[in-house]
C-alpha cells in the first residue's frame, strides 16, 4: 500500500503565512504551465537544518542556471521559521522550497516583467531507523532531459519512473543511459566492487546530491577509495554492495534489482554500507 502524505498546516507564500487551503497560484504562473522552476528540500535533524548552506547553494546555482534573479540565501531566516511554525523545532522535519520563474501571459520566451512565485514550508518526515531498512528496487531506462543537474520543478520523468517502481511492489527506479546507470527516480546511487566505491560523476546527467556529497567526504575520512565513473549494467556480476543515498533516503542499501523482469542483482555483502551509516548518523546527530 503507498504510505498516506498529509499536507502541512501552514505555507509560506509571496510573503504571507497561509492555510495550504488558502494559498493559491494563478494558473499562469509559470511552474504550472511549463515546469519553469526550482526547488529543494533540506533536512532538519532535531530542528536543526543538516548541511543547509549546501542545498541553498545549489538552490543558487539551479536558479542562476536557468536565470532567475533571486537570492536563495535570503531564505535561511524563513526556514528556520517554518519548522518553528510547524513545531518541528525538536523533532525530525525537511523544508520544501519552490522559486518559480512567476506569473505572466503563456510564451516560451522568458518575459521581460516578472516577479517569482516563492513557496516553503515544513513538514515532518522520520528520519530515524533507515539503517534498518533495504530496498529491492528496478532500473529501467534513464528518460529524464540533459540537465539533471538543475533541480526543476518539472519531474515528469522521474515521477514516471518512480510510479513504475512503486506499482510493481519495489521501492525504488534506478535510471539507467546508454546501459550506465546514473541513479535513482529520487536518489544518488553508489556501487561497491573490489572494496572500492563507485559513483556517476557530476555534471548534466545527475543531480549533485548533498548526501552524496557527504558521503563521499565520509569515504576520504575513513580512507575507502572512491572512483567517480559511471558503472555499466554488465558489471553487476563484480558488484559486492549497492546503496542510495538522499536527503530524506539518507543511505540504504539495496538487495536487488530487477531489470526487464530478471533479477540482475543480489546484495552480497552490506559491511561497506553499514560502516557509512554508521557515521552518517553519528554527523547528523551531532
Ligand atoms: N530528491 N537525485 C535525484 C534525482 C533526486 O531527486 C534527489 C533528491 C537526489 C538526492 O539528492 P540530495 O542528497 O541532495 O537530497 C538525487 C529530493 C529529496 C526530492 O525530490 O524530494
Amino acid at each position: 500500500m503507498k504510505p498516506e502524505k498529509k499536507y502541512p498546516s501552514e505555507v509560506y507564500l509571496n510573503g504571507k503565512w497561509l492555510k495550504p487551503d488558502e494559498a493559491f497560484v494563478s494558473v499562469f504562473d509559470r511552474a504550472f504551465m511549463f515546469g519553469d522552476g526550482i526547488y529543494e528540500v533540506t533536512p532538519f535533524y532535531n530542528g536543526k537544518g543538516f548541511k543547509l548552506k549546501e542545498h541553498l547553494k545549489r538552490l543558487q546555482y539551479c536558479l542562476d542556471e536557468i536565470q532567475v534573479a533571486f537570492d536563495a540565501f535570503s531564505l535561511e531566516k524563513l526556514m528556520y521559521e517554518a519548522i518553528e511554525r510547524a513545531n518541528l523545532n525538536e523533532a525530525d522535519a525537511a523544508v520544501y522550497i519552490q522559486v518559480s520563474r512567476g506569473v505572466a501571459a503563456r510564451s516560451h520566451f522568458v518575459p521581460e516583467k516578472i516577479e517569482t512565485t516563492v513557496l516553503l514550508y515544513a513538514f515532518p518526515v522520520t528520519l530515524e531507523g533507515f539503517e534498518k531498512k533495504t530496498w529491492e528496487v528496478i532500473a529501467t531506462e534513464d528518460k529524464r532531459w540533459h540537465r539533471c543537474d538543475i533541480k526543476s520543478t518539472a519531474l515528469l520523468a522521474n515521477v514516471m519512473a518512480n510510479e513504475e517502481a512503486i506499482a510493481a511492489g519495489f521501492a525504488e527506479n534506478l535510471l539507467v543511459r546508454k546501459g550506465y546507470f546514473t541513479e535513482g527516480s529520487h536518489s544518488s546511487l553508489f556501487f561497491v566492487k573490489y572494496g572500492v566505491v563507485h559513483t556517476h560523476p557530476e555534471g548534466h546527467k545527475i543531480l549533485s546530491g548533498i548526501t552524496r556529497a557527504e558521503v563521499i567526504n565520509i569515504c576520504a575520512d575513513l580512507n575507502i577509495k572512491v572512483v567517480e565513473k559511471p558503472v555499466h549494467i554488465d558489471e553487476l556480476v563484480e558488484v559486492e554492495e549497492i546503496f542510495v543515498t538522499g536527503t530524506t533516503t539518507q543511505i540504504i542499501p539495496i538487495s536487488s534489482i530487477t531489470h526487464k523482469n530478471k533479477k540482475v542483482y543480489s546484495a552480497q555483502k552490506d559491511s561497506l554500507t553499514k560502516k557509512l551509516q554508521e557515521v552518517f548518523i553519528k554527523r547528523t546527530r551531532e
